[in-house]
């Protein structure tokens, strides 16, 4: 124990960890963790904050967001992106790619980066596109600070183009030895463009029509084709919003061959079903769809058994009358989640289906690890950062969208029920939110992760074949 004071103590909590859960104390200092412990083994603090019948987790990491700045701000922005995440429990954010311009250069990125450092709330890092024609850009992509990489493998808001196959397995070959992560859309275009255009054809402008343009199947055939190219160029890959039991199959069976492979699903794919459709209409239009209620036990038992191995929501904000257009098809895809995910998911730790614990696993600690910020973030121990989500998991209310701080008022989540409140929310020793209110001075608190990012040594395979291999040996005099 050092003589230096910490800045603050936090008595009375329980504290959450990943396999347990103990009534303990924590110092803090200069943003960190500086002891976890009895209350009188806690060096002297300047002040004490009392946790006493709450439970403090890790703050979780939401890896699937979208913050729609710059291009899209009537929908969001970062600052109100990353206020609706601290509200939620969130501390840290990974934004999506698909803004105005499209994040697939340095130039681009950097405009970004700009925006979040002056509006952030939260912590955040930051996704960069891969596409048919950018493979070049990964280099001064990654110079600049990335998280990892996106790539659409289907159409979806922002219309970014589809990369081919052969792209894809170049893109792969590009980014395997940055050791950078590439996250996945695994929807198969050409089979969802063909059936949509089936569907308008034949004069259904119904809500279902939208999940009977993408049924399960896109995502098996996009989720095992991925895991094939990942396999052979050794690139790290995550699937994002896992939304079907079917595609748990190639996904368990690339896990089997060593493949690193990682995934997440959502909420809205664990608690909401086709039946839905009818209340909500466009509203619950979202890409994947949201699907029969069938899917939703496998999906659960997938997250308890690690096949799944993340919660992330994939808060897509729309405005409303973006999400209120009879014909489903004119309607935007996507709702807000990053506020809401964290007290659904305790809804169901209260309801005895899981422990805290698996929650804080889910939520923190596969995020933090599968991209590199563990043991910094996603954990509560000495010389981690002080990120902490202060719950209250006794609280029952009820979801309303009128009062979500995303600027996205709308989403099938209205009404709902919940027990398990975050009421207070700390980013690096700094409450963001304090008993359910904003704290002044906290927009641009927020900082990059991209520095304390440490993924695992590059694996890239099969190096002797790739583009670039193959084109630097070129013969002299070799006949045409
Ligand atoms: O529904 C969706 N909306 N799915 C996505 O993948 C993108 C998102 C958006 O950006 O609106
Ligand atoms: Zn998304």
């Amino acid at each position: 124990m050092t003589d230096t004071p910490a800045d603050l103590v936090i008595h009375g909590g329980i504290i959450v960890a990943a396999d347990t859960m103990f009534p303990a104390s924590i110092a803090l200092r200069d943003g960190r963790i500086a002891a976890v412990g009895e209350a009188q083994a806690m060096p002297a603090a300047r002040e004490s904050f009392d946790a006493a019948g709450l439970h403090i987790l890790p703050g979780a990491i939401d890896v699937h967001v979208h913050f729609r700045d710059p291009g899209y701000t009537h929908k969001e922005d970062f600052e109100s992106g990353t206020a609706a995440a601290a509200f939620g429990g969130v501390t840290t954010v990974f934004d999506m790619p698909n803004t105005i311009p499209t994040v697939a250069d340095a130039a681009a990125l950097r405009g970004k980066h700009a925006i979040a450092a002056a509006k952030a709330h939260v912590d955040y890092g930051l996704y960069a596109v891969l596409g048919e024609d950018t493979i070049d850009k990964v280099p001064e992509l990654v110079e600049a600070g990335i998280i990892g990489f996106k790539l659409y493998m289907g159409n979806t808001f922002g219309r970014i183009a589809t990369p081919s196959t052969g792209a894809m397995l170049e893109a792969f070959e590009v980014v395997a030895p940055t050791g950078k992560r590439v996250s996945l859309h695994a929807e198969t275009n050409s089979v969802m463009e063909r059936r949509q255009a089936k569907l308008v054809a034949a004069g259904r402008t119904d809500a279902l029509a939208h999940l009977a343009s993408r049924p399960a199947v896109v995502a098996v055939e996009a989720v095992a084709r991925a895991a094939i190219l990942a396999e052979w160029t050794g690139a790290r890959i995550h699937i994002l919003h896992i939304s079907s039991a079917a595609e748990l199959a190639p996904l368990r069976d690339a896990k089997a061959r060593g493949v690193d492979i990682t995934g997440e699903t959502g909420p809205h794919y664990l608690m909401l079903g086709a039946e839905d459709y009818a209340r909500w209409g466009g509203i619950i239009r979202v890409n994947p769809p949201v699907r029969e209620a069938a899917n939703q036990g496998p999906l659960w038992d997938a997250l308890l058994d690690g096949t799944i191995d993340m919660i992330a929501t994939d808060h897509a904000p729309h405005a409303p009358e973006e999400k209120t257009h009879a014909d489903i098809w004119s309607v935007d895809c996507g709702f807000p989640g990053v506020e809401t995910q964290m007290p659904l998911m305790l809804t169901e730790v209260a309801n005895g289906r899981y422990s805290l614990s698996d929650y804080v696993r889910w939520s923190a600690v596969a995020p933090a690890k599968v991209w590199g910020l563990y043991p910094r973030k996603g954990v509560i121990q000495p010389g981690a950062d002080a990120d902490l989500a202060f719950v209250d998991m006794a609280r029952a209310w009820t979801l309303r969208d009128a009062e979500l701080h995303s600027r996205s008022r709308i989403s099938p989540w209205d009404g709902r029920a919940v027990q398990g409140m975050p009421v207070h929310t700390m980013v690096r020793g700094r409450f963001v939110v304090k008993d359910r209110a904003l704290q002044p001075g906290t927009r641009g608190h927020g900082r990059p992760v991209h520095d304390i990012q440490q993924m695992p040594a590059p694996a890239p395979r099969n190096t002797d074949q790739t583009i670039a291999a193959a084109t630097a040996t070129v013969v002299p005099g070799a006949a045409a």
